[in-house]
C-alpha cells in the first residue's frame, strides 16, 4: 500500500484564513491582536523563524514587533525587556525564540514570561494545564499536528499512539495531547530498547528526535498514520525529516511530507494563539 500525503501547506492556510477572518473581525471592534518576538543574538536558523512569524502575522492582520538583541545581552537586560512587554498592552503574545546564548538560564526567562502571554505554551503553569486538560494555550508544534490529524479526518480514540521523542516543546506535550484525546500513547527516546519492535504497533506514529531520516520503512505498521515533526538539514543541503519517507510511504496509510508538513502548522498555531489571548485580554 502506498499512502496518501497530509498537506500540511493546504491545511495552514485554511486555518490561516480562518484566522484572518477572526482578526478582521476583532479589529472591527476596535482590538487588534499584537505578537513581540525576541530574539538574542544571530543564529541563522533562529532568523529565518523570526522573520517568519513576523511575516505571517502581517498576512493575518495582527500587530508584531521583533526585538532584536545582540549576542552578549545579559539575562537582566533580557529579563527586565519582558518585564516591559508583560505590561505593553499593544502586546498579546511574547515568544522568546529558543535556543538562547548559553550564559542565559532559558528556564528563568520562561517563567518571567507572563502566563497569559505565553503563547508557546513552554511557562510551567501553561504545561501543568495542559497535563490536567484544562488549556488556555497549546503548544504549536503539537497543537499542528493535533489540526492536522483531525482535518485529515484520523480518529485518535482508542488508537496505538507512539511518539518518538521526549522533548519539553514537542515530544512530551504531544503525548498529552494524544492522551487528552483519548489515545493509549506510548513514549520512546534514546533509551528506548528495541525501538522497531515499538514503533511497529504504533497506528500513530509522531516523530520528534531531531535524526534525519531516523525511522524507517521497517518500523512501520502497515497502515499506520506517519507524522514527521523533523526538519534536518541533509550534507547535500537538502531538508529532510526523521522518518526516511520514501520506505515509511510504501507501508503507511497517510505521511506528512517535510518540508510541507507540519512545519506550516506550527507558526498557524502561533497565530492561533495570539488570537486567544487577545481575546482573554479583551474579554471577547
Ligand atoms: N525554537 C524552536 N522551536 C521553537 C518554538 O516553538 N518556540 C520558541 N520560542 N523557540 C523555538
Amino acid at each position: 500500500m502506498a499512502a496518501m500525503l497530509i498537506d500540511g501547506k493546504k491545511i495552514a492556510a485554511e486555518t490561516r484564513a480562518e484566522i484572518a477572518e477572526a482578526v478582521a473581525a476583532q479589529k472591527a471592534a476596535g482590538v487588534t491582536p499584537g505578537l513581540a518576538v525576541i530574539i538574542v543574538g544571530e543564529n541563522p536558523a533562529s532568523q529565518v523563524y523570526v522573520r517568519n512569524k513576523h511575516k505571517a502575522c502581517g498576512e493575518v492582520g495582527m500587530y508584531s514587533e521583533v526585538i532584536e538583541m545582540p549576542g552578549d545581552t545579559t539575562q537582566e537586560t533580557l529579563l527586565a525587556k519582558i518585564a516591559e512587554l508583560n505590561d505593553d498592552d499593544k502586546i498579546d503574545g511574547i515568544l522568546v525564540q529558543l535556543p538562547l546564548p548559553k550564559h542565559i538560564d532559558e528556564e528563568k526567562v520562561i517563567n518571567a514570561i507572563r502566563p497569559d502571554k505565553d503563547v508557546d505554551a513552554f511557562h510551567p503553569v501553561n504545561t501543568g494545564k495542559i497535563m490536567i486538560g484544562n488549556p488556555d494555550f497549546l503548544p504549536c508544534t503539537p497543537a499542528g499536528v493535533m489540526v492536522m490529524l483531525k482535518k485529515t479526518g484520523i480518529d485518535i480514540t482508542g488508537k496505538n499512539c507512539v511518539v518518538v521523542g521526549r522533548s519539553n516543546i514537542v515530544g512530551k506535550p504531544m503525548a498529552m495531547l494524544l492522551l487528552g484525546a483519548n489515545g493509549t500513547v506510548t513514549v520512546c527516546h534514546s533509551k528506548t530498547k528495541d525501538l522497531a519492535s515499538v514503533t511497529r504497533e504504533a497506528d500513530i506514529l509522531v516523530v520528534a528526535i531531531g535524526r534525519a531520516d531516523f525511522i524507517t520503512g521497517d518500523m512501520v505498521k502497515e497502515g499506520a498514520v506517519v507524522i514527521d515533526v523533523g526538519m534536518n538539514r541533509r550534507e547535500d543541503g537538502k531538508l529532510t525529516g526523521d522518518v526516511d519517507f520514501a520506505s515509511a510511504f510504501e507501508r503507511a496509510s497517510y505521511i506528512t511530507p517535510v518540508p510541507g508538513g507540519v512545519g506550516p502548522m506550527t507558526i498557524t498555531m502561533l497565530l492561533q494563539n495570539t488570537l486567544t489571548a487577545s481575546k482573554l485580554h479583551h474579554n471577547l
